[in-house]
């Protein structure tokens, strides 16, 4: 048996704090729990068995994905496991954790710009053509099936064998989980959680992309509509600011040491305010919590017990300081 067999089937776990109040019970899939610390490990398992299984890739042959790090980290397992190498494009937003990570398990890591998806710099686009040039197998979680029928195969039916979910609640990042878990689940109704700032959420709504915005929450939310995510499968949205979804994290790791990331906190924001809406006649709603919080220690949202000002970082920190140092010596010390 390989570390491969151990992704997958992960605990649900009921958010007993968070869901005192509300009608029906929130159910949360610890997806940070897989091998690889994320949701993503599924489909890096699964686009490259199908690429095998397709005599799509021979022996020893270079991997490329276009990730905000879990996708390459979840390669990263399966490349090492079975003896590929593995290139990822990566915007420069996306946290320093996860590209030590990724370069650190031997990945070779490429920053790009923040680019939109019309730049040629986009981290897309720069994995198509480092993937034509080099002969690169481009995974490209962002077209390939085999992203949503991991999680039609796995991830609902996972859920279905414990409960019957009145909803299920999840962020689009490939839109992968969310179409995969919908096709599986065709009797729950089905919710975006889309990070505000994102245009997912008013195309669900409108049918046109709307403007876009900024936001920090990392792997969820764009500015176009991938391939594998089925829209049609939505049946509403949730629109989450980047307090709502740290300050739901915070919670969750607080309350239910569910030591999780971002998206993890949208997806659960949302979750709440669906549960909300429900009959106590109504099953539970279902959510995943995509990644850990360890990939997110460089980030201000996670070093500050106040949110989003990394300007209290320091005096959060300088408490714990060693030695009676203070200020910037103090954090520097705890770096
Ligand atoms: C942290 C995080 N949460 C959620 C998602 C969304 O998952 P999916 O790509 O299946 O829509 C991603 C995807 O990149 C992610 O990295």
């Amino acid at each position: 048996m390989s570390v491969l067999e151990a992704i997958g089937r992960t605990h649900l776990v009921e958010l007993t704090a968070i869901g005192r109040d509300l009608p029906v019970p929130i159910l949360a899939k610890c997806e940070h729990l897989n091998p690889g610390g994320s949701i993503k490990d599924r489909i890096a398992r699964a686009i490259v068995e199908d690429a095998e299984a397709r005599s799509a890739l021979s022996p020893g042959a270079t991997l490329i994905e276009a990730t905000a790090g879990n996708t390459g980290l979840g390669l990263a397992l399966v490349a090492a496991v079975r003896g590929y190498r593995l290139v990822c494009t990566m915007p420069a937003k996306m946290s320093a954790d996860k590209r030590i990570a990724l370069e650190a398990l031997g990945a070779r890591v490429v920053i790009t710009p923040n680019a939109p998806p019309s730049h040629p710099d986009n981290f897309r686009n720069v994995a198509r053509r480092m993937a034509e040039e080099h002969g690169y197998f481009l995974t490209d979680q962002f077209n390939n099936p085999a992203n949503p029928r991991v999680h039609e195969l796995t991830t609902g039916p996972e859920i279905l064998a414990v409960v019957r979910p009145s909803a299920f609640v999840a962020g689009v990042g490939t839109g992968g989980t969310l179409t995969g878990v919908a096709r599986a689940i065709p009797s729950a109704r089905i919710v975006l959680a889309d990070p505000i700032g994102s245009q997912l959420a008013d195309f669900i709504e409108t049918g046109a992309l709307g403007g876009d915005g900024p936001y920090l929450v990392e792997g969820i939310g764009g500015s176009e509509i991938p391939s594998v995510f089925d829209t049609k499968l939505v049946h509403a949205v949730e629109r989450i600011s980047d307090e709502e979804s740290f300050a739901t994290a915070r919670r969750l790791w607080r309350e239910e040491g569910l030591f999780v990331g971002g998206s993890a906190g949208t997806n659960v924001a949302a979750a709440i305010r669906v549960a909300r809406t429900m009959r106590r006649s109504d099953g539970p709603v279902v959510t995943v919590l995509p990644d850990g919080w360890d990939r997110y220690r460089a980030q201000p949202w996670a070093r500050t017990t106040n949110g989003l000002d990394p300007s209290r970082a320091p005096q959060a920190f300088v408490r714990f300081a060693p030695h009676g140092l203070e200020g910037d010596e103090g954090v520097a010390a705890l770096r």
